[in-house]
């Protein structure tokens, strides 16, 4: 089984080739252009997908040494995304299909995350908790099986990246921020600037209370000492990045109780970040659980990802039609 995958929900354009659900190429072409404006433009997005497709598309098959007539079916990113991101990973994968006659099918950006746990070993064993936090999602996952996941807290405002990207903007960072925070973080004291925790009832997240926060403390700070982010950029970035993890691993060890679970798996784009691998590595060694973390190509936007959900879909025989259209909101 030769299966094509294709990502394109916002600002990364990736193709992959999988074959018997063995990777063999995963080209990532990330958007440069977005940079100067401060966060992704969709209208840009969606032209920097069409510039960047065939190139992509044909660099994933070259390097997997297969020829397109050898594909077998083509796996595409239906939702959720950005509407014109999505139409044109999802007209390019019809008429690629349509012209070599082979099927599609469709898959969930957000269940993609959490598969890519399965692109490499060491895989986690059904079922298990997945973390998964990316710029527009933040989730607590119980994963039954590859098909059948259930979202038991998520975040009723803004997602855990968009907290790390706006923060990266308050204190004068580019887009987007998230590394730039996680880099800085490194060197700075995560104890010198204590930021509150807020308080959500269940599982679920809240993240635009402390980015209010950090705006008012840095706005009183500035007023006394202009100089005060620029002298302190490392411990406001330690600090912050500290406040944030220390929210997600709240909910993580109170999910884990519940589910009375032993593995926790952290998927998506700000399971990059080196503070989060290490809190949640070490929350793990104190409570007993097998920590899953994927390498860090599969944790941002990737076609890899969207190859290893459409394999496991291909192997129940779930395929969709030519009717197939986008979803930005797609549930999972
Ligand atoms: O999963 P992803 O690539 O795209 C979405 O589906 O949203 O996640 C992108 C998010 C951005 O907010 C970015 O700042 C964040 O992941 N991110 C990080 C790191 N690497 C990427 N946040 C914190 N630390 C990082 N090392
Ligand atoms: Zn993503």
């Amino acid at each position: 089984m030769n299966l094509l995958a294709i990502e394109s929900s916002c600002d990364e354009t990736s193709a992959a080739i999988m074959v018997n659900g063995e990777l063999r190429s995963n080209i990532v072409s990330t958007q440069l252009i977005h940079t100067q404006w401060g966060g992704v433009v969709p209208e840009l997005a969606s032209r920097a997908h069409q510039k960047s497709i065939i190139p992509v598309v044909s660099e994933a098959l070259q390097k997997a040494n297969i020829n397109k007539n050898e594909l077998n079916a083509i796996a595409f990113t239906r939702g959720p995304g950005l509407l014109g991101a999505l139409l044109i990973g999802t007209s390019f994968a019809k008429a690629l299909a349509l012209s070599l006659d082979i099927p599609l099918i469709e898959v969930n950006h957000m269940e993609a995350h959490v598969l890519a746990h399965f692109i490499e070993d060491p895989k986690p064993r059904f079922p298990f908790l997945c973390l998964t936090v990316s710029g527009g999602h933040t989730q607590l996952v119980w994963v039954k099986s590859p098909l059948e996941m259930e979202v038991i807290g998520e975040t009723q405002d803004d997602a855990v990246g968009e907290a790390f990207d706006k923060t990266a903007k308050l204190i004068g960072l580019p887009y987007p921020g998230g590394p730039m925070i996680d880099k800085l973080a490194r060197e700075g004291n995560p104890n010198r600037f204590p930021f509150p925790l807020g308080e959500m009832p269940g599982l679920d997240f809240s993240f635009s209370g402390i980015k209010t926060s950090i705006l008012y403390f840095l706005q009183k700070e500035q007023k006394n000492n202009p100089q005060f982010i620029e002298e302190n950029k490392a411990d406001i970035c330690a600090s912050v990045q500290k406040t944030l993890i220390d929210m997600l691993l709240r909910k993580v060890k109170k999910a884990m109780k519940e589910k009375n679970c032993q593995q926790i798996a952290i998927a998506g784009g700000v399971a990059a970040n080196s503070g989060l691998r290490n809190g949640i590595q070490e929350l793990g060694a104190q409570q007993n659980w097998e920590v899953l973390i994927p390498a860090f190509s599969y944790c941002t936007d990737n076609a890899g990802m969207i190859a290893m959900a459409g394999h496991f879909k291909a192997e129940a025989g779930i395929f969709c039609g030519q009717d197939v259209s986008p979803l930005p909101r797609m549930a999972m």
